[in-house]
This record gives structure tokens, C-alpha cells and sequence, in this order.
């Protein structure tokens, strides 16, 4: 499946733009991380790309959430790296893989970049840094949904937090026109 397919697809199966969003944001971070780690780019951004794709069908079954989507990419071609990656980040099957490490890791760090962006005085992703964030990370009101423990998880694939950080705000940062941010 390439980038157009895979972005079709995100289209016609996930309606909220935010959700698309961050579906986005996430293919943007795996993209970096597999520069920085040694995955193979284009796999690693197919499976941010196309992680929550069953995240509106599957809202009120979440031992669902992953599963539907690892069916929806199973006709489609999508290799088994990408599909247990995504069961995984879903809780629905072991995080093994490093790719399922990364992606379990990332899923949270979006909303604190997003949220980072919002409170930042000029409401614009390009004037983030990575110190504005960590100085309200340990905030719990700040981005209360992005589950900390999720995000530290980072030291799994030897990553300190701040580096973690910083990667992802790059990478959002180089698609900040897409995120309207
Ligand atoms: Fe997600």
C-alpha cells in the first residue's frame, strides 16, 4: 500500500479531522524515529499513518480498537509489521517489535505537542520549544490526557524523555501547515 492509498483510506474510514490529525502527526514522528532508530521509513510511516483507523468504529468496543483495523489493512497488503503495530498500540496485542515500542510511545506525545501549541502565546507550532513543553510536563492539567507513563516508555528503545520530545516536536513541526497548527 503506498502514502496515497494509505491516506485514502484514513479518509474514507476516520470522519473527525482531528482524529485525521493526529493520525498525521503520528506518521510525521515514526517518520523521524525510523531515521533516528534504524526503521525502515516507509513502514514506520504507514503505521502512524494508519493507526487509528478503526477508532470510530471501535470507540464503544475497545477490545476491538487495532483488530478491526488490522482486518480493514489485511486485503490491502500491508505487511504484518505494520499490522501487529497497530493491534499492539491498541492494547489488544503485545508490544514487542521496536516498531511497536515506538508506536506505543508516540500515541500520547502528539496531544502534548498539540496542547504545547495552544497554550503557547502565539498559538503556532514553530515557536514550541522543547523547554516550554517540559516545563509544564510534569503539570497534570496540562495535556491531562497524554498518559505520561505511556510517553516515558521512550527509555524502552533508549530514548531520555527530552530527546523523545524534541524529536516528535520537529517532526510535527515539519508538518504544521497539514496540522493547521
Ligand atoms: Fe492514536
Amino acid at each position: 500500500m503506498n502514502r496515497d492509498e494509505a491516506w485514502s483510506l484514513v479518509q474514507s474510514k476516520v470522519t473527525n479531522r482531528n482524529l485525521q490529525k493526529h493520525m498525521l502527526a503520528t506518521e510525521a514522528c515514526l517518520g523521524a524515529l525510523a531515521a533516528r532508530l534504524g526503521g525502515d521509513e516507509a513502514i514506520w510511516r504507514l503505521a502512524g499513518l494508519v493507526h487509528d483507523l478503526d477508532y470510530e468504529q471501535t470507540k464503544d468496543s475497545p477490545a476491538q480498537h487495532g483488530l478491526m483495523a488490522a482486518e480493514m489493512l489485511a486485503g490491502q497488503g500491508v505487511g504484518l509489521e505494520v499490522t501487529q503495530a497497530v493491534k499492539s498500540h491498541a492494547g489488544n496485542a503485545p508490544v514487542e517489535s521496536l516498531l511497536d515500542k515506538v508506536l506505543f510511545a508516540v500515541d500520547p506525545v502528539t496531544g502534548l505537542v498539540v496542547a504545547a501549541a495552544l497554550m503557547h502565546p502565539s498559538k503556532k507550532l514553530a515557536e514550541v520549544t522543547t523547554d516550554f513543553i517540559m516545563r509544564r510536563y510534569g503539570e497534570r492539567r496540562f495535556a491531562a490526557g497524554a498518559n505520561r507513563e505511556q510517553i516515558a516508555t521512550c527509555s524502552s528503545f533508549g530514548m531520555t524523555l527530552e530527546d523523545f520530545v524534541s524529536t516528535c516536536l520537529s517532526a510535527m513541526q515539519s508538518v504544521s501547515t497539514e496540522l493547521g497548527l
